[in-house]
């Protein structure tokens, strides 16, 4: 059966007040893009006339534009669930007006099977191709097409030219069985290919196909700065030490490393090392950094969620599939972001974080504890179940008036036991093996900015003793302070104590 074409707008005529969709995608790419803007359009006629109009929206992680941002504006958000990275969405959850659901993106997709969120009402997906008989052909990213195409009512596809037919060649779609028929996820090297090229769906699902030539929204980084080449550097120096030591076997182990500009230095380090051997990237998220690697022969398999790269990039990939084809591999968040796939594969996990505190804790999300930043993304995936697990960040924001290291973070996103090193511009701070006052002296020593060294120690002397000295009243003074005068260093001990 040949699907009806049918517009944008169309398409976003099917979408009811209180409607959940499901949107293809893994950042912005790969996400739905044509009918979201129509669905705004709708939402603004209907407040115009006085009416509610309001849906949920279900995605494999943050989109673009096109989605969080429009929609946000218009105000036609009722509930998000998972990461977000976009500042008009980031503005309306942090007044209160939408109700966004952080939660791990390996879940998300589980959660959704389970029940846990409410009915999909319409998945909306992108795709190269599409067969009459239901045969899905993914673009850019895995995310949770899968699931959201099995559990949704009706099903719109936008068939985007801007991306080639060459994507077919990259994914490998895999929905695992939930409790109790679970079975393990039998990927033991970042290479295996367990699954189906296409996403099956049921063709009677389809309301019609949408077709459209919108490039993928993607973001740009701007170049490394001394402190981020700096955090390179370190995390660079730190793995080669570790592969020195016998830590990491010589042959290297796979890595996990987020967006950004400190991702960016931190690879561009690992490429440069001499030490360290070509090696294999099982991760959710894939930038240009990782693709000039791949090209350099200096990263011999990407397996990713989702190729979060520029436009220009994505076309070099698509234009030169042949050698790219057996070198990189896209998944399903749940896959991608597996516990299980992670801890067997021994995955060394580079994140950022927004703060970390003398104990280890680390806070990825809440701006001085209250205010949603992103969300926790895959950093909680991968961190917990780590080989190595690290968290890179500067020592100071905001021109030095924030330190990264404080007393107790604001809101703890991963624990002490989860933590394994930490690496500022300063140095790194190697947990592993130590107790929460050993960890205190090594963050301390050789991640905090000089500025707020004499500082940290002060707390700490005053705190006494126990398993993790803390003078409650103190804890987040350094928040307190900012918060009331504008600078972390204006701290005075005695107010607190
Ligand atoms: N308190 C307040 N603000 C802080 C801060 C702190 N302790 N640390 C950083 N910031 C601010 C920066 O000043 C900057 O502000 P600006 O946008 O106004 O310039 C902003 O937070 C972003 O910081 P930046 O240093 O540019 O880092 P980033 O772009 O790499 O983002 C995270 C850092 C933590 C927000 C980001 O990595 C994230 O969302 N992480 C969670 C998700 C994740 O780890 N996913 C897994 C891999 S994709």
């Amino acid at each position: 059966m040949a699907f009806k074409r049918i517009s944008a707008a169309e398409a976003a005529s099917y979408v009811k007040h209180g409607y959940n969709i499901g949107l293809s995608g893994f950042t912005p790419a790969g996400t739905a893009k044509a009918v979201t803007p129509e669905i705004a359009k709708i939402a603004e006629a209907e407040h115009a006339a006085g009416r509610p109009f309001q849906i949920g929206v279900f995605t494999g992680a943050s989109t673009g534009e096109a989605t969080d941002g429009i929609l946000s504006r218009v105000k036609a958000i009722r509930y998000r669930a998972p990461y977000t990275t976009n500042p008009d969405f980031r503005k309306a959850v942090n007044n209160g007006e939408i109700a966004y659901n952080d939660l791990h993106l390996s879940q998300m997709a589980q959660e959704l099977r389970y029940g846990f969120m409410g009915k999909v009402n319409i998945a909306i997906i992108e795709a190269c191709d599409v067969t009459d008989d239901g045969k899905v052909y993914l673009t850019a990213a895995g995310g949770i097409v899968p699931t959201i195409a099995r559990l949704a009512d009706h099903i719109i596809i936008e068939l985007n030219a801007a991306h080639s037919l060459a994507a077919k060649c990259l994914h490998d779609v895999y929905e695992p069985l939930d409790p109790p028929y679970r079975m393990e996820i039998p990927i033991h090297k970042p290479s295996d290919r367990i699954g189906l090229p296409y996403v099956q769906i049921d063709p009677k699902k389809v309301l019609g196909v949408v077709e459209c030539n919108i490039p993928d929204q993607a973001r740009s980084f701007t170049a490394p700065d001394p402190v981020t080449d700096k955090i390179g550097q370190n995390v660079a120096e730190f793995l080669e030490n570790d592969m020195h030591r016998g830590i990491i076997p010589s042959t290297f182990l796979p890595l996990q490393s987020g967006v950004g500009n400190i991702a960016n230095a931190v690879l561009g380090a690992l490429g440069r090392s001499e030490h360290i051997p070509a090696f294999q990237m099982y991760t959710e998220v894939l930038q240009d950094s990782v693709v000039g690697l791949i090209r350099q022969g200096r990263i011999k398999f990407g397996s990713t969620c989702s190729l979060t790269v520029t436009n220009d990039c994505l076309k070099g990939i698509y234009d030169d599939i042949e050698f790219f084809k057996d070198k990189l591999v896209l998944r399903q968040s749940e896959i991608s972001n597996n516990p299980g796939v992670i801890r067997r594969l021994g995955v060394i996990s580079i994140n950022t974080a927004l703060e970390a505190d003398i104990y280890g804790n680390v806070n990825s999300t809440h701006v001085t504890g209250t205010k949603m930043m992103n969300g926790i993304g895959g950093s909680g995936d991968f961190t917990r179940n780590a080989y190595i697990s690290i968290f890179t960040c500067p020592s100071v924001a905001k021109e030095g008036k924030i330190s990264a290291i404080v007393p107790m973070v604001s809101h703890a996103d991963h624990t002490e036991h989860d933590v394994n090193i930490i690496v500022t511009e300063q140095g790194i701070a190697d947990l592993r093996g130590k107790s929460p006052v050993q960890r205190a002296e090594t963050i301390i020593e050789n991640c905090a900015h000089p500025d707020y060294k004499n500082i940290l120690w002060d707390y700490v002397h005053s705190a006494g003793k126990g398993q993790t000295p803390h003078t409650l009243s103190a804890s987040l003074a350094m928040h307190d302070t900012f918060l009331k005068k504008g600078d972390m260093r204006l701290v005075d001990w005695k107010d607190y104590m």
